[in-house]
């Protein structure tokens, strides 16, 4: 019998969203298209509102102009078609429910006025500011009384990444939000966990018998996760120097994917269930010894060279790098998961800025078959692609036509574009939506962001000791070649970066 599709999905409780951080770049080009995306759903209610805080000096007005400025290009910059335009009712059904504040984030004043606009309705906080700037809103926020939740109200707070910069402070920030708040006012983001390919994993491994019945070392060989950007720092040297690829791809995007790669099925589909999986999968990863660190993590860093055919600069001659800079730009790494289910199964990580191609992606290569008498067969290799064109690749064996017994690996190719009606998106739809409704699924928990930096530490300790070298790689490369010996040594290699 054919399955019939899910129904459709609600609009979320009328709330006021406050956006701290409102005159800045994810506020612009995340959060706000976002919402129009939701509005155009229809998944707000007519009484949602969102108010903008930030230092500028803007009226109501100015900052209505400002998004919609940048609404003019949305979907055509997301959609690379220029003749599609902006859907005039959804963004004018938004745009009159855009307020702005302006004030001092430590400034009671800011918080008055606030909680005036606010009255006794449900609110999220979202703080779209600088990590710095965290601390002293969220203890604002408690002082001024604005997270009490009043009966048959909430107040929620969203916090950005980075959550930390190490294991002591991510903790020391986690018991200082839960001295305050309580947990399940606190969404931690990661906007990875918020695209549809990344949600898609869990659909993949657990609604399909196919693969769940071979999720497991005695079928799959080993797992590569890459995350691979073409542009450089981008002029935004003064947040890359103090924290580097490892600290703003591995604890945040990386781990998030191979928990879920890796984590066992969620006793029930709370929310809770499913982060207590996703905890116990980044635990489970087997920590660095100061020995295995030398061998089983590279860390890099461009220099100058040429990138889809430009000529662009080394990252110490980027604007606000200092020319001796030791911050890295690539990292990679060899882990193992110590699970039964993971014995013995190498996963490659690799993460950096202007390498040969954008791409994220994850790569599960099976074990080689062994019954097929007549030819050699090829490992099937399980290609999940985030970005750009995002889909699943599996690649099988098939007969080569003709009078050979001879095997060659095909793709059979899903691509979400040619499978589904898609509209541009950010991937912040359903984070944002599921703050509304009080979902936390998406959204991490203390102990897998705590977890996450325990694992990183024995790396920024050695840096910090200047004890793991840092490897040049030209700009436009695949990456330091050294990097290549992670899977190497166990007869591996990297998916290449084309
Ligand atoms: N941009 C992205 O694509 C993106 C993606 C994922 C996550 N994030 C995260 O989202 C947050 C915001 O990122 P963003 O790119 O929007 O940042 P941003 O544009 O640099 O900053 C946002 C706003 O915060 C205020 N601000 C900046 N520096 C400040 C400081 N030192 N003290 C107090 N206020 C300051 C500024 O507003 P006023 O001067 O008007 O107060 C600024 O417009 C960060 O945590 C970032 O890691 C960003």
């Amino acid at each position: 019998m054919p399955h019939s599709p899910s129904a459709p999905a609600t609009k979320a409780p009328a709330s006021v969203l406050v956006v701290f951080g409102a005159s800045g770049d994810l506020t612009k080009r995340l959060l706000m298209p976002a919402l129009y995306n939701l509005a155009g759903n229809q998944l707000l209610d007519d009484a949602f509102e969102v108010i903008g805080v930030s230092r500028s000096a803007m009226t109501d007005a100015d900052f209505q102009a400002k998004q919609a400025e940048f609404m003019s290009t949305f979907t055509q910059l997301r959609s690379g078609d220029a003749t599609q335009t902006l859907d005039e009712t959804a963004w004018r059904w938004l745009e009159q429910r855009l307020s702005y504040v302006s004030g001092s984030y430590g400034d009671a004043a800011t918080y008055r006025a606030l909680a005036e606009r606010i009255g006794n309705r449900n609110a999220v906080f979202f703080l779209a500011v600088p990590s710095e700037t965290f601390e002293p809103i969220l203890d604002a926020l408690h002082a001024s009384g604005l997270m009490q939740q009043a009966k048959g109200k909430y107040r929620r707070v969203v916090v950005e990444k980075p959550f930390g910069r190490d294991h002591a402070s991510a903790i020391a920030l986690n018991q200082h939000l839960l001295g305050m708040f309580k947990e399940e006012q606190i969404y931690r983001i990661d906007h990875y966990l918020g695209k549809e390919t990344v949600q898609n994993i869990s659909a993949l491994r657990f609604g399909n018998r196919l693969f769940e019945s071979t999720w497991n070392g005695e079928h799959i060989e080993s797992v590569q996760i890459t995350a691979a950007e073409t542009v450089g720092v981008e002029g935004r040297g003064p947040f890359y120097e103090p924290t580097g690829a490892l600290r703003d791809m591995v604890v945040n995007h990386l781990f998030q994917l191979l928990a879920l790669i890796t984590m066992e099925p969620p006793t029930t589909a709370s929310a809770d269930a499913i982060r207590t999986e996703k905890a116990k999968a980044i635990q489970a990863i087997v920590p660095f010894s100061a020995s295995d660190l030398q061998q089983d993590v590279v860390r890099g860093q461009y220099t100058a060279g040429t990138v889809k055919g430009a000529a662009v600069a080394g990252y110490v001659q980027e604007e606000h790098v200092a020319a001796d800079s030791v911050t890295e730009t690539y990292v990679a790494m060899r882990l193992k998961v110590d699970t039964p289910r993971w014995k013995d199964v190498p996963f490659y990580l690799r993460t950096g800025k202007r390498l040969a191609t954008r791409k994220t992606e994850i790569v599960i290569t099976f074990r080689q078959p062994q019954t097929w008498a007549q030819a050699p067969a090829l490992a099937n290799t399980l290609v999940l692609r985030m970005q750009p064109e995002e889909g699943i690749t599996l690649f099988v064996n098939a007969k080569v036509p003709g009078q050979t017994q001879a095997l060659q690996s095909v793709a059979l190719d899903f691509g979400y574009k040619n499978a589904f009606a898609l509209k541009p998106n950010t991937g912040y739809e359903s984070l944002l939506y599921d703050v509304l409704r009080g979902d936390q699924t998406l959204y991490n928990r203390a102990d897998i962001i705590e977890a996450g930096w325990e694992k990183v530490q024995p790396i920024l300790d050695a840096v910090a000791k200047n004890k793991l070298k840092l490897h040049p790689y030209e700009a436009g490369s695949e990456g330091p070649q050294i990097a290549d010996n992670l899977p190497c040594r166990s007869g591996h290699t990297w998916r290449r970066l084309v």
